[in-house]
């Protein structure tokens, strides 16, 4: 049986790989792709799920809605150094009028994230790999919907490491903390996918010499494009030698939970500004509620997911 899901994403490149990943994966079923302010503007996001969507032409057309234009409190982070200006690295993908890869949801996104899990009690299982905005909104909004989620896989947080935004925090969780504590103490069955594994995952040189350009098709080529990957320098954007497949990680936890080894912990999210600000930390189980537990993945079999994603690109 495949597993039903919804993706709340900031497309990003690696939301990009990652809705590739997810949509070549024969063991999923998406049904809804949502869209939140987070690595660029809600509006660069929608136009992105719609780019990615016509790159992969799914066969089954998920439905698409646009979520929150910003965080419940302060004003939005950009990740245009990593992503590019577009989010998308610059790549372009000519989007023809007459073809829809997709259903437009008229709602919000939190409307549809409830609305499918009333549809499907106990089957849906919702990949968050941006901010964690739309989800907070379906949990004011109708908790009672959010409860009948089979499962949340939320790409956010640095556990026992260091942050990629500040020194404390990862991005997902500093742009919208107020929403990811939230959402982290709902009680909600969640499994966190931390820089703690994702910085274990990522693209090298080498694997884009041997591995990717060979594919020569539209996703290897995508892939190249929109890394930033330089054939002179063998780098990708900014110079650096890697890039981190964050979100593609958690696509592939939903798809085989035995990449990861997992650990039940009582995390809280700090929310008060200053240095920590958005900063994912542990704490002893008498100091929080049973609702903060979360199984927090802190180890990663890379080279099986690498196996997996690369494999899928060529799907
Ligand atoms: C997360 O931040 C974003 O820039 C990426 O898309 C990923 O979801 C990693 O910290
Ligand atoms: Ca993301």
């Amino acid at each position: 049986m495949k597993k039903k899901i919804i993706i709340d994403c900031d497309v990003g490149v690696d939301d990009a790989l990652a809705l590739i990943l997810a949509f070549h994966s024969p063991e999923l079923e998406i049904g809804a792709v949502t869209g939140v302010n987070g690595n660029v503007s809600l509006e660069q996001v929608f136009a992105n799920i719609q780019k990615v969507l016509f790159l992969i032409q799914p066969q089954h057309h998920p439905f698409i809605a646009r979520g929150a234009d910003r965080p419940l409190k302060g004003i939005p982070t950009y990740a245009h150094s990593v992503h590019g200006e577009d989010g998308l690295g610059g790549v372009k993908i000519d989007l023809k009028k007459e073809e829809k890869w997709w259903h437009l949801f008229s709602g919000p996104a939190h409307e549809l994230i409830t609305e499918m899990a009333r549809q499907h009690p106990d089957e849906l299982t919702l990949i968050a790999i941006g901010p964690l905005t739309n989800l907070a909104l379906a949990l004011q909004k109708d908790l009672p919907g959010m409860k009948k989620l089979k499962e949340l896989v939320i790409m956010g947080g640095a556990v026992r490491t260091q942050g990629n935004i500040t020194p404390h925090a990862e991005f997902n969780i500093f742009v919208d903390p107020l929403a990811a504590q939230m959402v982290l103490a709902s009680g909600l069955p969640i499994t966190l996918v931390p820089l703690d594994v994702t910085h274990r995952v990522f693209l090298s040189s080498r694997l884009i010499e041997e591995r990717i350009k060979p594919l020569s098709n539209p996703f290897g080529r995508f892939v190249t494009e929109a890394t930033g990957y330089s054939l002179t320098s063998q780098r990708f954007r900014r110079g650096s030698e890697v890039f981190h497949l964050h979100d593609p990680l958690a696509v592939a936890v939903a798809i085989d939970p035995d990449l990861v080894r997992k650990e039940r912990l009582s995390i809280l999210v700090e929310i008060e500004e200053g240095e920590r600000y958005g900063q994912t930390f542990e704490v002893a189980e008498e100091e929080a509620s049973a609702a903060h537990k979360l199984d927090v993945c802190l180890g990663v079999n890379s080279e099986k997911f690498l196996e997996l994603f690369l494999s899928r690109l060529g799907a």
